[in-house]
């Protein structure tokens, strides 16, 4: 029996920090409608307090979606807690995402502030929002730079306040795959209640190992991963959907299984990308122009005579009605004749030869 991991996709929040990438309300409901379509389980909407357009957006999103929960980031701030409260009114299922920076870099510089101040406030905003909802997810800010022992702290503390998820960013992506997997391993046989709450794993691929370390966490315990369609948020990006959702279905062994319909994610691939007007990378994994298309002769030929020679994925499980066979000058005789044959022209050894 597999064990489920939650998809929370963070399209909205975290990806909507592109620059040049803003959306407007009814576009942010289009998207959320869509992710609610694809068999997304938390849909995080916006960060009320950063802008009316934000707090609409969250509004909006919350009458729209009907069943995924709805998610509001805040910092570990009473006002922002309290707005996000008040966006997330009309949502079903609200959850605030609330929290606060742990890492040397965050406590020093950008709080001037000491371990256990940051601790005492760690508690109290989890706390504070526990009066408006009942599911409240805490994140500790640059935890992939943070001290695993200082982290284990303060995941204690937020639990016993109350929080019913953590989430464990490793907001600058730095962390190696095994460092980031030790950590959340770390977390889970150090820390009191930890059981009790699901720990989400939030990467960012500013070294190309977002979704390596996501994997990484969820092979440790983790069982929410955060994620954006096509990759897309701050500097290089967040951990992609597709990927994630791709490598647990392609890798039944790790017994872990999404909530996602497969079949779907090429068009909510395409609406993200060309609503957002991020064009996709033609070797992006999964959701790229050419992530299906066979160019050499040696491809094509295994290719023809087996789809699964050189393909681990079958195009049709992400929406692709079939793989692309491209002709150029490295192409031999099997792309050549399938190419007719697709044209209706049957052509005879000697004439193909030719
Ligand atoms: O990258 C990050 O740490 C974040 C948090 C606000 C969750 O986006
Ligand atoms: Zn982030």
């Amino acid at each position: 029996m597999s064990d489920k991991v939650y998809i929370f996709d963070t399209t909205l929040r975290d990806g909507e920090q592109v620059p040049g990438c803003r959306l407007n309300t009814q576009e942010k409901v289009e998207v959320a409608k869509k992710l609610e379509g694809l068999g997304v389980d938390i849909i995080e909407a916006g960060f009320p307090v950063s802008s009316p357009g934000d707090f609409t957006s969250v509004v909006e999103i919350s009458k729209a979606v009907t069943w995924p929960t709805i998610c509001a980031l805040t910092r570990a701030v009473e006002s922002d807690i309290k707005i996000a409260a008040e966006a997330l009114h009309f949502a079903k299922r609200p959850r605030i995402h609330t929290g606060i920076g742990t890492s040397p870099y965050h406590i020093k510089y950008k709080f001037n502030s000491t371990p256990e101040e940051i601790l005492e406030r760690a508690v109290g905003c989890v706390k504070y929002a526990k009066k408006f909802v009942e599911d409240v997810q805490f994140y500790a800010e640059d935890a992939g730079r943070t001290d695993n022992e200082y982290l284990a702290r303060v995941v204690e503390a937020v639990i016993k306040a109350g929080a019913t998820v953590v989430n464990i960013p490793d907001t600058t992506g730095y962390c190696l795959p095994s460092e980031f997997g030790e950590k959340i391993k770390y977390l889970m046989e150090h820390v009191d209640g930890i059981h009790k709450v699901t720990i989400a794993t939030h990467c960012h691929n500013d070294l190309g190992m977002a979704t390596a370390n996501t994997l990484s966490g969820l092979m440790n315990g983790a069982r929410q991963a955060e994620v954006t369609i096509n990759g897309i948020g701050e500097r290089a990006g967040n951990t992609s959907l597709e990927e994630v959702v791709m490598i647990l279905k392609s890798h039944s062994e790790l017994n872990l299984d999404t909530n996602i319909n497969s079949k779907k994610i090429a068009s909510v691939s395409r609406m993200v990308s060309s609503m957002m007007n991020m064009p996709i990378q033609p070797n992006k994994a999964i959701v790229g122009r050419n992530a299906f298309a066979h160019s050499s002769g040696i491809h094509q030929d295994g290719v023809l005579k087996n789809r699964e020679s050189y393909e681990i994925i079958d195009p049709k499980d992400v929406g692709i009605d079939e793989n692309a066979i491209v002709l150029t000058a490295r192409s031999g005789r099997a792309a050549l004749k399938h190419r007719l044959e697709s044209l209706g022209v049957n052509m005879e050894k000697e004439a193909l030869d030719k």
